[in-house]
């Protein structure tokens, strides 16, 4: 038995049925009879958990993320969210991306309203969609920034906005795509925290993207590793020391050199020689 708040696993330990589950999925952008993007990953994520994803820049982490959420068809392999086929955008998976998509035109309610009056079936009553934009604000700590527009928001708060966005729409899986990527180390702390609560108050499971192994081992449940060429899955760890982690980083030190030491790996930059040059980014 291992008493380290970590473990190397390559299957998921859960009982329960999982909230996504994905068999041998590959992606192309040429077509068929093209070297897929990411090829063959199978991968299980349940509910509320938190799963960070690691890996070398072109590996194919966006294309896999654009491809769970239904922006882009997959080659190959099935999609299944709560047991059911995935074929298209569905409401019950929201994304948010490294850049807020806002339009310079719509204030923050209107922003977060808008991908409300997208969704396919009955329109929501007025009184309904102001009541969902109020509490997607008040879960992302803008309730008093409604009436701003884009040009008047921070970078954090327009992250803020894009998950206010996507969790609008009530959804049971996130798909951040390096969402604090752009954003200052007190803010990126901040936005963490927020994803995390939000997370775990919602039981919405969080598959997120992150240059950042600091950030991978202060929020994730599980870390997966993607190798190129194509992109697939190489390692899984487990990270099993309770949240928040803010205060106890230290026992992750052993955890931090060894995913370190495989991400250097997958990214064909370092030589084993060569630690010094050592950098948390892929
Ligand atoms: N729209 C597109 N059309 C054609 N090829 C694309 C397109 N988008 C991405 N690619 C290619 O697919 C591969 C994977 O790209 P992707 O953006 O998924 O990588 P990534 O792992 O997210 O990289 P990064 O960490 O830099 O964001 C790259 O070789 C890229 O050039
Ligand atoms: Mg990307």
């Amino acid at each position: 038995m291992s008493f380290l708040p970590f473990t190397t696993a390559t299957r998921s330990s859960h009982r329960n049925p999982p909230l996504l589950e994905i068999q041998q999925l590959s992606a192309s952008y040429a077509g068929t009879g093209h070297p897929p993007v990411f090829n063959d990953i199978s991968l299980k994520i349940h509910q509320g958990e938190v799963i960070c994803l690691l890996g070398a820049s072109g590996c194919g982490k966006s294309t896999l993320l654009r491809t769970l959420g239904g922006l882009q068809p997959a080659q190959k392999g099935s999609i299944f969210l709560e047991g059911e086929k995935v074929r298209a955008t569905r409401p019950e998976i929201g994304f948010v991306f490294q850049k807020a998509v806002l339009f310079p035109w719509q204030n923050v309610r209107k922003s977060i309203a808008f991908g409300l009056t997208l969704r396919k079936g009955p329109r929501y009553k007025n009184a309904d969609l102001r009541k969902k934009v109020d509490a997607a604000l008040d879960d992302v700590g803008l309730h008093d920034a409604g009436h701003l527009h884009a040009h008047q928001l921070s970078g954090g708060m327009a992250q803020r906005v894009s998950l206010a966005r996507a969790l609008a729409r009530e959804p049971s899986l996130l798909l951040l795509d390096e969402p604090l990527g752009a954003l200052d180390a007190i803010t990126r702390l901040e936005m963490q925290k927020l994803i995390l609560d939000v997370a775990e108050r919602h039981k919405i499971a969080v598959l997120w993207v992150t240059h950042d192994i600091d950030e991978a081992l202060l929020v994730a449940d599980r870390i997966f590793l993607m190798d190129r060429r194509p992109g697939r899955i190489v390692d899984e760890w487990h990270v099993s020391s309770p949240k928040p982690r803010f205060d106890s980083l230290d026992s992750l030190l052993p955890l931090r050199m060894t995913i370190l030491s495989a991400l250097s790996k997958v990214a064909g930059a370092l030589r084993s020689s060569d630690p010094a040059s050592l950098s948390t980014a892929a």
